[in-house]
């Protein structure tokens, strides 16, 4: 980046950003986690006699985790009420009827404390009622203009728990709740430090019932986190802002969050197949858990790009997982388009990924990183070889999908770290249509 400093006055103005910070929700981790419930709302200061809610849905009260989530918490003599109506890819319409919900049940001030279990839809459901229902009004009141009003929500509200029933998201630790606009076609994020969870506790047993399918494409979520916060801009390539809190969100890589990406491809890459083949080997799902959560500590920090970018127009318009679309969309954007951009930086994640890069230039070893990255998707069995099988998309929809991104995407695709125009990003849509044959 490029500044000229004689025309500043200030010396704050136009300098580079030397300042890092990390906000995290307290984090419980491995198996039996959950059976410290009870501790972990001690903790935050939730009292003995508090009334909670657990934000679920249908399936996580079939398959019997909120039963076991609930009788926990009132093990430790807490009560606790269950609201299993929240949907995949949530509308804001159905986040309002979890609202109107708890002001039903308790009034405007709502419950005492909140948990939230399941998948990232079901987490950002728990996290938009905690705050709609703190901060008063109704979630248009809080989504950014022009959708909505674009107010600040200026309080966190009581202690919120989340618990990951699937290892990708990243919701669980995250300032963002994604919310879908269904007359739109467009996804909306309410994202603030207060919509951020207390404490998250993530206990293996409780993804043992997630199906292969979701397994893989919740993994290449994970994975997709950890490779494109390794791969974005560094911190100091910003400006520094002259108020510490109007540093952005997705502040870029840092040497703190580069250990979490390394650790998290490895473990994600190398524990992927087992999770998929044997649901029930809770050393690979712990491992995939942990995976997960480094890599939404690097990603959700440093970063995502154009991947992520090009993946929102994809989920709206075709209703695909955010996962999959993750998975079809990756080799082509982070680990082909993006290459040029560091090419070392790319031959040490096809490292990680396990890849053989013995004797070969940088530009050879990086290249290996979207081989194993498609190896990897095609041993697993369960996803999609591209766009095309994954939607049926189509070269004549592309342009459409390019112009989406460029139009919709542009606080993604400023991160990316090589410069894309709409018909590079086109061109990389037309190389995500089939990975494979
Ligand atoms: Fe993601």
């Amino acid at each position: 980046m490029s500044y000229d400093r004689s025309v500043s006055a200030d010396p704050h103005e136009l300098a580079p950003e030397t300042v890092w910070h990390v906000r995290m929700p307290e984090i419980r981790v491995g198996r039996g986690a959950v059976a410290e419930l009870g501790a972990q709302l001690d903790d935050l200061g939730v009292e003995s006699n508090a009334r909670g809610l657990i934000v679920t849905d249908e399936t996580l009260v079939e398959i019997g985790h909120a039963g076991r989530v609930a009788d926990r918490v009132e093990d430790a003599g807490f009560d606790v009420d269950v609201y299993d109506g929240s949907e995949r890819e949530p509308s804001i319409e159905a986040v309002e009827e979890c609202i109107s919900f708890v002001r039903e049940e308790m009034g405007e001030d709502g419950y005492d404390f909140y948990l939230g279990l399941g998948g990232g839809s079901c987490l950002d459901t728990a996290k938009t009622t905690r705050a709609i229902v703190a901060n008063g009004g109704s979630i248009l009141d809080y989504v950014a203009e022009p959708t909505g009003s674009g107010e600040p929500l200026t309080e966190s509200g009581p202690p919120l728990v989340l618990l990951p029933t699937t290892a990708g998201t990243g919701s669980e630790i995250s300032p963002v709740a994604i919310l879908s606009v269904a007359e739109k076609e467009i996804k909306e994020g309410i994202s603030s430090n207060n919509v951020r969870a207390d404490a998250a506790v993530l206990d293996p047993t409780l993804t043992t019932s997630l199906p292969p399918a979701l397994t893989a494409k919740t993994a290449m979520d994970a994975l997709g986190h950890a490779i494109e916060g390794y791969t974005t801009h560094r911190y100091d390539e910003l400006l520094r802002p002259e108020n510490p809190a109007d540093r952005p969100v997705y502040a870029g890589r840092t040497g703190f969050t580069e250990l979490f990406s390394e650790k998290a491809i490895d473990l994600l890459s190398s524990n992927v197949r087992r999770a998929v083949n044997n649901g029930d080997d809770l050393d690979a799902r712990e491992a995939m858990l942990k995976g997960a959560l480094y890599g939404a500590i690097a990603g959700l920090t440093a970063g995502a790009s154009l991947c992520h970018a090009m993946a929102y127009p994809v989920g709206n318009k075709y209703h695909t997982y955010h996962g999959e679309t993750i998975a079809v969309l990756t080799p082509a954007s982070t680990l082909g388009y993006n290459v040029a951009s560091d090419p070392e930086r790319f031959a040490a994640i096809a490292d990680l990924l396990g890849a053989n890069t013995d004797g070969l230039a940088a530009r050879n070893a990086a290249d290996r990183a979207r081989e194993e990255f498609v190896r990897l998707q095609r041993d697993v069995n369960v996803l999609p070889s591209g766009l095309h099988e994954l939607a049926g998309v189509t070269e004549d929809e592309i342009d459409w999908l390019a112009e989406r991104t460029v139009e919709t995407q542009q606080r993604l695709l400023r991160c990316n770290p090589r410069p894309v125009t709409k018909d590079d990003v086109a061109a990389v849509f037309r190389d995500s249509l089939h990975n494979w044959e």
